[in-house]
């Protein structure tokens, strides 16, 4: 059947300014990591698409390697877009794409060279049947390769026009400093930084959101429900359909402890006070710095897409619930 957006899709959702940028991205963002691959069902991921869309997600986040296998995410989202995304609706759409993990064999397939990050964006943009992305990110950054090289790539990128946008992920606070220095300096200013940010992971805390809340850098968590750990998934044992469940999955069986488990029935506990999913909390607890622009969510379903969305409803928090969260997550 044709898709037709909801005439309604920009009613409810929030959009924040990117850093200083004149971007404004969605308050939550879908990731395209798991669950949208060769091995997984191609109409679930698009019915997942279609009902972001409708509610106000204009941001879709890819990478080279995603899948499994590698590059069929991009390839089953080019589709999609085919299919269901006509006309002028590429230009509703910020469409992301990254390189820096493993893609292809041999010395020139992964990290952070000048030669890998455009060979791949030119083989991300065949894939996805596009002329652009609207960002395209450093993956990770490259112990060997000069970081001038990484950036001056991205800033390659950028000016030859198959990205309109450049930014960078899982950088530390002083990479991200020098990045965003040499990437201003080639006139290409840094948008973004997508670090892993949740309440179980909060190490860019110490230094990283200062740095691009000072430097006018937009920030974008990913797993900011630690893969599903934050949500009510896990509660009584792990489900056959679930991250933790499958083979491909990148959630670890042994990373649900009993001190995990423990620390997710109290959240849930405080969750449920609040008239809120746990999955809820945790995004509106990342949403509360002004600093986070955006949080990117995966999910295997659309009840939990629409669960998320949900989250936007009560974003508010006492100092007092603050204070008790902190001190579950911290003991
Ligand atoms: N830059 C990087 O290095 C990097 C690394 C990782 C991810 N990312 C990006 O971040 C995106 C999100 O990462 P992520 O998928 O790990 O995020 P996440 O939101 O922390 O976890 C997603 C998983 O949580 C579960 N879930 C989501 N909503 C739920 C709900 N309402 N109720 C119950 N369970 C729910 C689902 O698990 P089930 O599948 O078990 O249902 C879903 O697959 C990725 O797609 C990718 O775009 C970037």
């Amino acid at each position: 059947m044709n898709y037709m957006p909801s005439v309604l899709r920009y009613n409810n959702m929030k959009y924040n300014r990117c850093g200083n940028s004149g971007l404004q991205l969605p308050a939550v963002s879908l990731g395209l990591w798991h669950n949208f691959g060769g091995v997984d069902v191609f109409e679930n991921g698009r019915k997942i698409i279609r009902q972001a869309f409708d509610n106000g997600i204009t941001h879709i986040d890819l990478a080279n390697n995603y899948g499994p296998p590698p590059g069929s995410a991009e390839e089953n989202f080019g589709t999609i877009l085919k299919k269901d995304f006509t006309g002028s609706l590429r230009d509703e759409l910020i469409i992301s794409s990254k390189a820096g993990y493993l893609m292809w064999p041999g010395p020139y397939g992964e990290w952070g060279s000048r030669k890998y990050l455009i060979a791949s964006a030119d083989q991300s943009l065949k894939r996805m049947g596009l002329d652009y992305v609207d960002i395209f990110y450093s993956h990770r950054p490259d112990p060997n390769t000069p970081l001038e090289e990484t950036m001056g790539a991205l800033d390659t990128i950028v000016k030859s026009g198959k990205a309109l946008y450049a930014g960078i992920s899982n950088y530390q606070a002083s990479e991200a400093k020098k990045a965003i220095e040499i990437l201003k300096s080639l006139g290409t200013p840094c948008l973004i930084h997508q670090p892993k940010y949740s309440m179980f992971e909060r190490w860019v805390e110490n230094g990283l959101l200062d740095v691009l809340g000072e430097s006018g850098v937009g920030c974008i968590p990913f797993s900011p429900l630690a893969q599903g750990l934050l949500t009510d998934r896990y509660l009584k044992g792990i489900p056959k359909d679930s991250r933790a469940a499958k083979a491909h999955g990148f959630l670890q069986t042994n990373e649900i402890t009993p001190e995990k488990l423990d620390k997710i029935i109290k959240l849930n506990a405080i969750a449920s006070r609040r008239n809120q999913s746990l999955s809820q909390m945790a995004l509106s607890w990342l949403l509360k710095d002004k600093r986070i622009t955006s949080v990117l969510i995966g999910v295997s379903s659309v009840e939990q897409l629409d669960n998320n969305l949900a989250a936007l409803n009560n974003l508010d928090y006492s100092s007092d619930e603050l204070a008790e969260i902190e001190t579950i997550l911290k003991n």
